[in-house]
């Protein structure tokens, strides 16, 4: 049996590739790797500087001649070339072997085009995946890494909130019996905090300030204790360093757009599941998995308003690739969940 020869050990992959994260898991160990999706590219030879956590560390701190590049935007590939160097990098950090190709099941958004998929597959072979790569959909993978018992006849619906897509779905039989992605998750909240300061104070903060204000005082419903913080810009009338008070409220209000948006897919979703169905959420709740979910206060702010039980995944950064991974670990037996990609 190929598990039992040391030398295949870790040879198959389950990979999130993640518009935020990316995280491999290997068959028969676990998680081997979870590092942010970007690349930094040295712009006059065209190569990777650095990739995953040192690259965002580098993120608006670039000299001219570097670029820091996610090459992933809405849960899909937004540059193909420095998303397959970034592949390419990751996998070979885990799988040492220049001999064997491993197999390798990757997680898609549920609303990608055929044409979005296939990209992602040829990014894994030409990073050195075995042909076929499987694919298996995010809310699917969410769903069986939240321990959801999927396969049951009963109605469960996941919410998988992460940088680019929110995926709503919800699964029956080992089936996804209705699903809707919107592109509206991480990344749309960070920009909400970034034009309402800019607005607001006149202050010009970047990317990555604006991650760390939702991180640390993000909020969708309101907080036992209410915080203050003071955030570091650049004021855009005088050009100079100027430090402004935000308050969790005025986050609140900055978030309050982009999160109605992640709150209407799970209503909209709701209204389209059959009632049989509909009764078992009733029952079970919905469950919540992706950055998103550590989001403070969207689970009272989603049982406010759909009426239904909230729960949120013990580790929401980590379902995605826990539930490809345990994919990948019966792989014969979950063949049904997933999808052989293209004509080969
Ligand atoms: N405590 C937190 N509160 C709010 N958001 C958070 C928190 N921790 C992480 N996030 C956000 O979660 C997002 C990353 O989540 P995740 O890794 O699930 O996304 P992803 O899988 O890379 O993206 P996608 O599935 O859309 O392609 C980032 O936008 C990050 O800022
Ligand atoms: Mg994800």
């Amino acid at each position: 049996m190929a598990r039992s020869n040391p030398l295949s050990l870790g040879r198959d992959l389950a990979i999130d590739l993640g518009t935020a994260n990316t995280l491999i898991y290997a068959r028969g160990t676990g998680i081997v790797l979870d590092e942010p999706s970007v690349v930094a590219i040295n712009v006059n030879d065209g190569r990777p500087v650095a990739v995953g956590v040192e690259a965002k560390r580098m993120m608006g701190r670039t000299p001219n001649h570097i670029k820091a590049i996610r090459p992933l935007k809405d849960g899909v590939i937004a540059d193909f070339e420095v998303c397959e160097k970034m592949l390419r990098y990751f996998i070979q950090k885990v799988h040492a072997s220049k001999w064997s190709k491993p197999r390798m099941i990757i997680c898609v958004p549920s609303g990608i085009t055929g044409v979005e998929q296939r990209a992602v597959q040829d990014a894994a072979e030409y990073a050195g995946a075995r042909k076929p790569v499987h694919i298996i959909e995010e809310p699917m993978a969410a769903a069986i890494g939240a321990d959801l018992p999927v396969h049951e006849p009963s109605g469960n619906m996941v919410v998988d909130i992460g940088g680019g897509t929110t995926e709503v779905a919800v699964i029956s039989l080992g089936g996804i019996v209705t699903a809707q992605s919107v592109r509206v998750a991480g990344d749309e909240l960070d920009d909400a905090i970034l034009q309402y300061v800019k607005k607001e104070y006149s202050l010009a903060i970047g990317d990555r300030t604006a991650e760390e204000i939702k991180i640390q005082m993000g909020s969708a419903w309101p907080m036992e204790e209410e915080l203050t913080a003071d955030i570091r810009g650049r004021d855009l009338v005088s050009g100079l360093p100027r430090t402004i008070q935000l308050t969790t409220e005025h986050v609140r209000e900055a978030l309050a757009e982009p999160v109605s948006a992640i709150v209407d897919a799970v209503k909209t979703t709701l209204d389209k599941t059959p009632p049989e169905l509909a009764a078992d959420i009733m029952e079970d709740g919905i469950m919540l998995t992706g950055g998103g979910a550590l989001m403070g206060g969207l689970d009272q702010r989603l049982a406010h308003e759909t009426g239904m039980p909230i729960r949120v995944a013990e580790e929401p950064l980590y379902s995605v690739v826990i539930g490809s991974g345990r994919a990948l670990e019966n792989i014969d037996a979950m063949r049904g969940l997933m999808s052989l990609g293209g004509d080969d």
